[in-house]
C-alpha cells in the first residue's frame, strides 16, 4: 500500500479528548480526489497505524482534515498523536472508503453519535454541494463534549441540515430516531457512525423503513468476539498454489508465511485493507467492514479474521 509524508499544519483543540490535524502533503502536491466518507491510515509517531476519517470538503484538495479522539485505553497511537504538533511529519495512506453515499437515493439522513460525526461532515459537504437531499443528526453528552459544533453551525455552509441532540436518554434518542425514520421510503439511505450500541439501535429502526442494504455502517472498533469453538481447517488457492489455514491462524498470516505479501491495516476486520477477490468457495464472512450485500456476493474476503465454509478458497490479490 502507497503511504506518503504530510505536514501537520494546524492542530486545534476541538474538545477536551479530541483534537484536530489540518494535513498538507509535504511535498506540496494537491491531494488526489477522494470519496465522501473516506478514511486514511495515519502512523504516528511510535509507528502505531490507525485509521481517522477524513472530515474535510472532499473537493478540496489542498489540505487533509482528521479528528483523533484520545482513547482512555490508548497503546500509544492516540495518545502519541496528541502530542504532535504543528510543522511535525506524519505518514498516510490514500484514501479508502468502507461506506459509499447512494447517488440514487430520494435522501440520506446521516446519523452520528461522538466521534463519529467525522465521516458524516464530509458526506455531507458533499451532498449539499450535489444538491442532494439530506439531514444530518448529531448526538453527543453535551455541547462542550461534541467537536466540529461551531464548524457544523457556522461554517459548513449545511447548519440548515444539522440537527444536534444532546445530552438524550437511551428511551429520548430512540424517540428522535423513531421520528427521523417517520419520513423515510424505501429509496432513502441511512448512514450511521458512532459506538456498537448506538448504531445497533439505528440500524434496528431504520431497517423497519428501508431495505436492510440502505443502511450502512462505518465501523472504528472490531466486533464481539466471534465463536471459534466450531473452526475447522481449510484450504486456500493463489495463483495455482495451495495452502492449509489450520484452526487459530489467519488466511493472511498463512499467506504471509508462505511469501506472499497482503496488504493489511487493522488485521481485525474493520479496515477492508486486506480485502482479496474470491473465485471459487463459500467464505466464513467475520469483518466488520463489507456490507450485507457484498457478504452476500461472496466474491470477496476480508481475510485478516474471514475463514471458509468450503473446504477451499480461489483467491485473487487485488
Ligand atoms: S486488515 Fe483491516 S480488514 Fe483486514
Amino acid at each position: 500500500m502507497g503511504m506518503f509524508k504530510v505536514r501537520v499544519a494546524e492542530v486545534l483543540e476541538e474538545t477536551s479528548n479530541i483534537k484536530s490535524f489540518r494535513l498538507k502533503r509535504a511535498d506540496g502536491a494537491p491531494f488526489d480526489p477522494y470519496p465522501a466518507g473516506a478514511h486514511i491510515d495515519v502512523v504516528g509517531p511510535t509507528a502505531v497505524v490507525r485509521q481517522y476519517s477524513l472530515c474535510s470538503p472532499p473537493y478540496e484538495l489542498d489540505e487533509y482534515l482528521v479528528a483523533v479522539k484520545l482513547e482512555a485505553d490508548s497503546r500509544g497511537g492516540s495518545q502519541a498523536l496528541h502530542d504532535v504538533e504543528v510543522g511535525q511529519e506524519l505518514e498516510i495512506s490514500a484514501p479508502r472508503n468502507l461506506m459509499d453515499l447512494a447517488e440514487d437515493a430520494d435522501r440520506h439522513v446521516l446519523v452520528a453519535a461522538g466521534i463519529g460525526v467525522t465521516p458524516m461532515i464530509s458526506m455531507a459537504y458533499h451532498l449539499q454541494r450535489a444538491g442532494q437531499e439530506f439531514e444530518l443528526h448529531y448526538f453527543a453528552r453535551s455541547h462542550t463534549e461534541a467537536a466540529f459544533v461551531d464548524l457544523l453551525e457556522n461554517r459548513s455552509g449545511f447548519s440548515d441540515r444539522v440537527v444536534f441532540h444532546f445530552g438524550l436518554s437511551r428511551d429520548e434518542q430512540r424517540a428522535v430516531l423513531e421520528t427521523a425514520a417517520s419520513s423515510l421510503t424505501q429509496e432513502s439511505h441511512v448512514y450511521t457512525c458512532g459506538p456498537e450500541g448506538f448504531m445497533d439501535r439505528v440500524k434496528s429502526i431504520a431497517a423497519e423503513k428501508v431495505p436492510e442494504d440502505n443502511v450502512h455502517i462505518e465501523h472504528f472498533r472490531a466486533g464481539e468476539p466471534t465463536d471459534t469453538s466450531a473452526d475447522v481447517p481449510f484450504e486456500v488457492e493463489l495463483d495455482d498454489e495451495v495452502y492449509e489455514v489450520p484452526v487459530g491462524r489467519s488466511i493472511v498470516q498463512v499467506l504471509e508465511e508462505n511469501g506472499v505479501e497482503v496488504d493489511t491495516t487493522c488485521q481485525e476486520g474493520i479496515c477492508g485493507t486486506c480485502i482479496m477477490g474470491v473465485l471459487k468457495g463459500e467464505p466464513d464472512h467475520r469483518d466488520q467492514c463489507m456490507s450485507s450485500s457484498e457478504k452476500k456476493a461472496n466474491d470477496q474476503i476480508a481475510a485478516c479474521v474471514s475463514r471458509a465454509k468450503s473446504p477451499r478458497l480461489v483467491l485473487e490479490l487485488f
